[in-house]
């Protein structure tokens, strides 16, 4: 069992087991629910470790009389609220009918599931019955009917920990929620240093890590999407901690829209870190009888550093979150025509890729933005989703079908969240656009965002995308969405209930997306945002792959991807192998640098395959055969970093070791070389000590330990953005 509960007179004690960590919690004799532990696994009642100080200005609760060591705002709270004595900063926050603010929580009962909870509507972690269990724990207000259900879900070979929080509204008058946390973790001790990721277009999740000093800290998005700008995904590690050593904690949203991360450090160097929906522009009236489930969270540790931490996320993601059928397959390696030709292209260009395509052996060309309304650039048509049949030379069915007829499958791009201004949709319905009456609406890409919440426009938008899904076969889509929300306001919404748009945005995307992957269970869905903007975990349950990001360049993606497999698996990030000079940044890289860097993603090419120079359209069937041969190896291996260019400023080094350690991909870049220096020495991970490793097609044998303590030396090639791969396969 996972979980266990010992209840006592005085108290109920819940703990629950990982393979490798304990989370302890209890709720007192004053049915105050404390947080005791969560980390590495300990043995016992871990209440030893609560402090009970005398401290000023520090309150106390009614009920303890003259305890004057016992508040609220010393102790380890396991769901914290405001306005009753705690003055941290609280999980949870609403509004009652007679305007007051405060919500004392007491434990009330408790519940054991087998499996993991769902939430309706939400995505969420998923797993067998006999892989995972669930714990519910009611708390209620003391002068009120608002009851808070704090659900935990374990999968405990995984070491995973899910939270997520029902706040439902038991009395007769009405509530607003405004602030709504999925967990709230209080570390007592420690001194913790928080990672986490920022960014802007074409230069997604660049990693931060910072002490965490006195006072309190956040980030989060307010852009409806979770944003280029910061990532739902935070690491708190241990100061000192490396990819090797020392404990850290990591924490990721299932969700797509606002959300906010805080930690505060306090007085007495507590730590506490909450993360949940961004509480600006967000409220929520509970009506008599109504829920309110917050979207859930995944929880990890590791004693052992950064790369396990990693590699947990990673699987977790895999396994359990991604459900599309091809999560464990090899995708196609598609040609986009995006960086190939822009909007300037007509149905024989497409033909064209294809047919230079099938030449090459790559599987599938995608035909991206342009090819409906009137669209040669991108100021209008979005919302008129007719084919464009003079642009492409004839109907879509009859260009799928000359594409076909060169040996390659068909994929589409599409963004049906958006109206242009612009389009026939606008004209007939401008209050289908999210906007406030009596404002104009800013622009952004001279696109609006459909409001989504209405369930006529929903409807609207699933049926632009499926009909043409319906009308041939397409086997891959690009569902991109290219501005972020603002002007909030819906006409389809009541004054008071404006407040709900944000959210309810999401949820809609995300109903959308079932109907999608139920109606075409075969489909081959990337989510993108231009590039990575939604690069989380609630897109990732229903594309198993998503564009990483705008910018192709090998030496901005070498940062971007270490970045993202810090939570994110290999698996999901869409890489291609792009034109030179590069279109976002200018560089030159060599054609087989490209590829290398693309092969820790789905791998695919975005330049027109037509033109390029001779040598490096002769390298591509080389470059599709390495897919071919490492692709399972990377999908589904250990990741490893073993140097960051990031850090070091001269080279990257990452390695996939595949799970029965039979054998190991080195990827080495060489960013920028440098004279008269002595070569490189690589020490690789994750080995069988015991076993014997060979780097294919040679004779030399290394033991396991060797390669992982002795390494070995990589010379400098010669010039910049030069990369070498190292495949070490078994010797037996
Ligand atoms: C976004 C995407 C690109 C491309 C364009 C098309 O920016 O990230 O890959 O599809 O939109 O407009």
């Amino acid at each position: 069992m996972a979980i266990q509960v010992v209840t006592t007179e005085q108290s109920t004690l819940f703990t629950i087991r990982t393979k490798h960590t304990t989370y302890q919690m209890k709720a007192d004799e004053y049915g105050v629910l404390l947080h005791l532990w969560y980390g590495a696994s300990v043995e016992g009642d871990m209440s030893y470790l609560l402090d009970y100080p005398d401290v000023g200005f520090s309150g106390n609760l009614y009920e303890a009389e003259n305890r004057r060591t016992y508040s609220l705002n010393t102790l380890p709270l396991e769901y914290a609220t405001e306005g009753v004595g705690d003055f941290r900063i609280p999980a949870v926050a609403a509004t009652h009918a007679d305007g007051s603010n405060a919500l004392d929580l007491r434990y009330q009962s408790y519940n054991i599931l087998k499996g993991k909870y769902a939430i309706a509507g939400l995505p969420a972690v998923y797993a067998d019955e006999d892989e995972a269990e669930t714990l519910e724990i009611v708390l209620k207000d003391t002068a009120t009917d608002l009851q808070v259900t704090l659900r935990y879900g374990v999968l405990p070979e995984l070491d995973m920990l899910t939270r997520c929080v029902s706040i439902q509204n038991l009395g007769t008058t009405p509530i607003t929620l405004t602030k709504a946390a999925s967990f709230c973790l209080d570390l007592p001790y420690g001194k913790w240093e928080w990672m986490h990721f920022h960014g802007r277009h074409a230069m997604e999740r660049n990693l931060e890590r910072t002490p965490l000093g006195h006072g309190t800290i956040c980030f989060g998005s307010r852009r409806g999407t979770s944003s280029h700008q910061y990532n739902p995904a935070v690491i708190l590690a241990e100061h000192g901690a490396t990819e090797d050593s020392g404990a850290c904690y990591g924490m990721l949203m299932v969700y797509s829209g606002n959300f906010l991360c805080e930690a505060e450090k306090d007085q007495f160097e507590q730590t506490r870190l909450l993360m949940g929906l961004n509480e600006e522009l967000f409220s929520y009236p509970l009506a008599a009888g109504e829920t309110f489930t917050v979207p859930e969270v995944i929880l990890s540790y590791s004693a052992n550093g950064l790369s396990e931490l990693s590699q947990q996320y990673h699987k977790c993601i895999r396994d359990h979150v991604c459900r599309s059928k091809y999560v464990h397959e090899s995708r196609p390696v598609l040609i986009n025509s995006w960086e190939a030709a822009y909007f300037d292209f007509t149905g024989d260009t497409i033909v064209d890729l294809a047919k230079e395509a099938a030449s090459l052996g790559i599987d599938m060309v995608v035909m991206d933005d342009g090819w409906f309304g009137k669209r040669n650039d991108d100021n209008s048509s979005l919302g008129d989703w007719q084919v464009n049949e003079q642009k492409l030379g004839g109907s879509l069915a009859q260009l799928i079908e000359r594409v076909h007829e060169q040996g390659v499958k068909f994929g589409i791009w599409i963004e049906p969240e958006m109206v242009n201004e612009d389009s026939d949709l606008y004209r007939a319905h401008p209050d289908w656009a999210i906007q406030i009456p009596g404002r104009e609406g800013s622009l952004c890409r001279n696109q609006y965002v459909l409001d989504l919440t209405r369930k006529e426009v929903r409807d609207y938008a699933y049926e632009s995308v499926a009909s043409i899904l319906r009308s041939a076969n397409i086997e891959y889509v690009k569902w991109d969405m290219n501005r972020q929300l603002s002007d909030i306001g819906s006409y389809g919404l009541p004054a008071d209930r404006q407040g709900e748009l944000y959210h309810r945005y999401v949820l809609a995307v995300y109903e959308m997306q079932e109907r999608l992957v139920t109606e075409f269970p075969h489909l081959l869905l990337e989510n993108c945002s231009g590039g990575g903007a939604r690069f989380d975990p609630g897109m990732l349950y229903y594309s198993p792959q998503i564009w990483c990001s705008d910018d192709t360049d090998a030496v901005e993606r070498l940062k971007i991807q270490e970045s993202t497999a810090m939570i994110y698996p290999l698996s999901t990030m869409g890489a291609h192998v792009s034109d030179c000079p590069n279109h976002t940044v200018g560089r030159v890289t060599p054609f087989e640098t490209r590829g290398h860097v693309a092969l820790a993603g789905t791998f695919g090419y975005e330049l027109d395959i037509t033109k390029i120079p001779e040598e490096d359209r002769q390298m591509i069937p080389k470059q599709v055969a390495m897919y071919h041969k490492y692709n399972d190896l990377v999908r589904s291996g250990d990741y490893y970093r073993i140097a960051s260019y990031q850090e070091n400023h001269y080279f990257d080094c990452y390695e996939v070791v595949s799970k029965d350690k039979s054998e190991a991909l080195v990827t080495f870049v060489q960013v920028i070389n440098r004279p008269n220096y002595k070569s490189r020495r690589i020490t690789l991970k994750g080995l069988d000590p015991q076993k014997n490793y060979c780097l294919e097609g040679e004779d030399t044998v290394y033991a396991g330990d060797t390669l992982m303590y002795a390494g070995i030396l990589i010379q400098n090639p010669w010039g910049d953005f030069q990369s070498k791969l190292l495949h070490f396969v078994e010797k037996k």
